[in-house]
C-alpha cells in the first residue's frame, strides 16, 4: 500500500479528479451473467434520460467544479448516436471533458461521438480469459472488445479497461492474466472493483469479491502503470464503509460522484446496495472532507491522461 501511495503521489501529485457520473439509460441488450441490468432481468424498471435531463446534470457538475462528466448506460441501441452527439457537444461547450461508458457500439457511432468532442471511453475488458469471457457475456467475444479498445484509441479517445475481483469462475486463476493484458495494452484508465452478487441474476448466490484482494489489485496496477487514472470505485464503497478512502490510499486517484437524478438512480441496479439516495451537493461535500482528512485535494481541470497529453503534443 505504502509503495502504491508513493508512486501515485510522485507521478500524479495529491490531486484527486472528480468525474460526475450520469447513468443515462438502464436498458441493455446484453445478458451478462453477473449484472443486474441484464436483458433477462424483468424486475428492472427501465428508463432512458432525455437530452435536456442529461444536460441539466452536466450543469450541476460544472457548478460543483467537476472537470468531467461520465455518461454511462447499458448497451442500449435506443440511446442513439444521433441523439447523444448534440448532448456531448452541449457538455463540451460548458468546458467539461466527456467520458463515455456505453458498451460496445458501431465504429460509426464511436466516430460521431468523437467528432462531437468526446474525450474518453471506458470499456472494461471484464476478464482476460477468452473462454470465461464468452461464458460470462453470452454471444460476445473478448477479441471483439479488445479490437474496439484499439479502434477507440486510434480514433483519439483516451481508453479505460478493467475488471471485477472475485468473479465466479475466475477466483482460482488470480488476476495475473488481467494484469498482463493491461501491461500490453497500456490503457489511460483502469477501473477495478469487487464483484457484488445481484439476487436477480444467475450469480445471485455466489460469493462476492473481497476488499483486500481488490485493494491489492489497485495497488499492483498503480505500480505497473504509474500514470493511469484509477477510480476508487463505488463498488468498493458499497463493500466497506471506508472503501472509498482505502481505494485512494492504495493508489486510486479518481472519484466518481453520482449525478443521476434521484428518480432514476434506484433503477440503475448493476449490483445491490449501490443506490444510496445521496444528494449530489452532499456527496460533493463529504468527498472533499474525506480528501482533506488524508492530505489530498480536488484536482483542477479535465484531468486528462499524461499519455494522451504526450500523444497530442507529438
Ligand atoms: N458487481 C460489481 N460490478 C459489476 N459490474 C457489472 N455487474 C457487476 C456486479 N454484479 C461492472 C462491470 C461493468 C461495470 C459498468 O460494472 O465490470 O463493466
Ligand atoms: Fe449490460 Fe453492462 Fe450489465 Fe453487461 S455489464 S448486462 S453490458 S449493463
Amino acid at each position: 500500500m505504502a509503495r502504491a501511495d508513493q508512486v501515485r503521489r510522485k507521478h500524479l501529485g495529491n490531486a484527486v479528479h472528480f468525474r460526475g457520473l450520469v447513468e443515462i439509460s438502464n436498458h441493455c441488450r446484453c445478458n451478462c451473467l453477473y449484472c443486474g441490468l441484464r436483458r433477462d432481468n424483468e424486475k428492472v424498471r427501465r428508463y432512458r434520460m432525455k437530452p435536456e435531463e442529461i444536460l441539466s446534470c452536466a450543469r450541476l457538475a460544472k457548478k460543483l467544479g467537476y472537470g468531467t462528466v461520465v455518461l454511462q448506460s447499458g448497451e442500449d441501441p435506443g440511446c442513439s448516436a444521433e441523439m447523444l452527439a448534440p448532448v456531448i457537444r452541449g457538455i463540451k461547450r460548458m468546458g467539461l471533458a466527456v467520458t463515455l461508458s456505453l458498451g460496445e457500439r458501431e465504429a460509426e457511432e464511436y466516430k460521431l461521438w468523437k467528432d462531437a468532442g468526446a474525450d474518453r471511453y471506458l470499456l472494461r475488458h471484464e476478464t482476460a480469459d477468452p473462454e470465461l469471457y464468452g461464458y460470462l457475456r453470452p454471444g460476445r467475444r473478448l477479441a471483439d472488445r479488445l479490437a474496439d479498445l484499439i479502434l477507440l484509441r486510434q480514433m483519439g479517445y483516451q481508453v479505460g479497461m478493467g475488471f471485477m475481483t472475485g468473479l465466479p469462475g475466475a477466483e482460482d486463476r488470480g488476476c495475473r492474466a488481467d494484469l498482463k493484458l493491461m501491461r500490453e495494452m497500456r490503457p489511460d484508465m483502469v477501473g477495478i472493483g469487487p464483484f457484488i452478487p445481484h439476487p436477480d441474476t444467475p450469480f445471485g448466490r455466489e460469493q462476492g469479491g473481497e476488499l483486500s484482494e481488490t485493494l491489492r489489485m489497485i495497488a499492483r496496477v498503480r505500480l505497473m502503470l504509474p500514470y493511469a487514472h484509477m477510480p476508487s470505485t463505488t463498488a468498493l464503497a458499497t463493500l466497506h464503509p471506508q472503501g472509498r478512502l482505502l481505494g485512494l490510499q492504495y493508489g486510486a486517484d479518481v472519484v466518481m460522484p453520482n449525478l443521476t437524478p434521484a428518480e432514476y438512480r434506484e433503477d440503475y441496479t448493476i449490483y445491490p446496495g449501490k443506490a444510496k439516495p445521496y444528494d449530489p451537493c452532499n456527496e460533493y461535500r463529504s468527498l472533499v472532507k474525506l480528501l482533506d482528512e488524508c492530505g489530498l485535494v480536488m484536482g483542477k481541470g479535465p484531468g486528462h491522461s499524461i499519455f494522451y497529453e504526450r500523444r497530442r503534443k507529438k
